[in-house]
């Protein structure tokens, strides 16, 4: 492996619903994701995170983990419903006391913080006013962020506001298949909007209380037309500005792009100033890129999306390749010039069908080949000017993949989830020993 530059930030990820459990301790409210997972046939193996990882009561056990492997960084989510259970209001002071008593442990291991304040678990009581289609869930989210920062303010040394506005939007919103579960196709376009919004005004107030660098940590993925055509290619740009340019471009102050279901009537004056609010880092979360071809007659989308052949795979069904994360650097480089913040990838992994063998050992080389891949193209996209400063491995632990359940497995270390017992993988052992080197 070549030598990244000195101050290089290796971290890991994880989010609050995916790994915390304990659902309705210290007087958290219900989140979307609580109702959805209940709903039946919505969750591939029918479980919900009211266990997980069971992080809320081990989060000391894990951050022990977490100072075994080295790592400079560690970000995780905030509940919001832990800190405010219907979204708004005052802070619930024994909601914040768990992610004090985590901010300080990482402190004391040399861990830096890094806390993102939403990772789609909104309070259910905002849902029913309306969720992100309500123009006053971005108000709301200054508040939280507010609240939150006015605690743990300079001691998490980066602020992501939302995590994956996108994927929110679409997979939540647009389609169905996650939390809230709407289907709303291009009508849920508010949902882009009023996020935005939120992130703006959550920047400003966190600007009040802290010192600390903020950012946004957005999904990306290369498009591939699967043809030369002129309709494989117009579905592909069409594809890209709503993945990779909706979230992105009113961001560096270029307003909404061109993209299926973009509303000015949604928009009012003075918002576009509020999202442009600079950022100090863009987090870049990657795991593949998308293939496109021309839409059917009568699809009621100007896109479709097919498989990509010729790459390896994993449990998800995603295909590998490195080469789209060095791609999208580049293009974000090429895209926004000097618009373009610093850039640190807040999620990259894989997920695979781990299982200890009979010594108890969990060998991944799958992973490790993968992560291998992956930060050699940063360090690819670094050597070609792009200012990229950060790498976190999606994820610490195996832990609760949304619609999917249990079934994808996405960690350095292992969770068997009848005992909560944690056992590092391979993939750990080498990326401790890539941060140590
Ligand atoms: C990202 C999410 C994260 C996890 C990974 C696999 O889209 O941000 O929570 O689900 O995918």
């Amino acid at each position: 492996m070549p030598d990244f530059p000195a101050g290089f930030r290796w971290g890991v990820s994880t989010s609050a619903y995916q790994i915390e459990g304990a659902t309705t301790v210290d007087g958290r409210g219900p989140s979307i994701w609580d109702t959805f997972a209940r709903e039946p046939g919505r969750i591939v193996d029918g479980t919900t995170g009211d266990e997980a990882c069971d992080h809320h009561h081990r989060y000391a056990e894990d951050t022990a983990l977490l100072a075994g492997l080295g790592v400079s960084a560690y970000r995780f989510s905030i509940s919001w419903p832990r800190i405010q259970p219907t979204g708004a209001g005052p802070a619930l002071t024994a909601g914040l006391d768990f992610y004090d008593r985590l901010v300080d442990g990482l402190l004391a291991a040399g861990v830096d913080p890094v806390a993102t304040l939403f990772h789609w678990d909104l309070p259910q009581a905002l849902e029913d006013a309306g969720g992100w289609l309500n123009r006053d869930t971005a108000a709301r989210f200054a508040e939280y962020a507010d609240v939150t920062a006015a605690r743990l303010g300079d001691r998490v040394k980066l602020w992501i506001t939302l995590n994956e506005p996108f994927i929110h939007m679409s997979l939540g919103h647009g389609m169905g298949v996650h939390a809230p579960g709407r289907v709303l196709l291009f009508d849920a376009f508010p949902v882009a909007h009023h996020q935005l919004l939120g992130h703006g005004l959550a920047v400003a107030a966190l600007r009040a209380r802290t010192a600390s660098p903020v950012a946004i940590a957005n999904n990306y993925s290369p498009v591939r037309p699967a043809g030369d055509g002129d309709a494989d290619r117009a579905a592909a740009a069409a594809y890209d500005a709503l993945h990779n340019r909706l979230f992105t471009d009113p961001l560096l102050g270029l307003g909404y792009p061109d993209a299926p279901g973009v509303d000015p009537t949604v928009v009012r004056d003075g918002d576009l100033d509020v999202i442009a609010a600079p950022i100090d880092v863009l987090g870049v979360n990657y795991y593949n890129p998308t293939g496109i071809r021309a839409p059917e007659e009568g699809s009621p989308l100007p896109f479709e999306i097919v498989p990509l052949d010729g790459y390896p795979r994993t449990a998800f069904d995603w295909p590998v390749a490195p080469d789209g994360l060095r791609e999208l650097l580049l293009q974000l480089r090429d895209r926004y010039g000097d618009a373009l913040p610093e850039i640190q990838v807040t999620e990259s992994g894989c997920a695979y069908d781990d299982a200890p063998d009979a010594q108890g050992r969990v060998n991944d080389p799958e992973r490790i080949a993968y992560l291998d891949g992956h930060v050699r193209a940063v360090h690819e996209a670094i050597g070609a000017g792009v200012p990229v400063t950060g790498y976190f491995v999606w994820s610490l632990l195996d832990n609760w993949e949304w619609a999917e359940g249990f079934t994808k497995r996405f960690g350095l270390v292992h969770v068997d989830y009848p005992t909560q017992r944690r056992t590092p993988k391979s993939s750990y052992a080498w990326f401790r020993d890539l941060v140590r080197r």
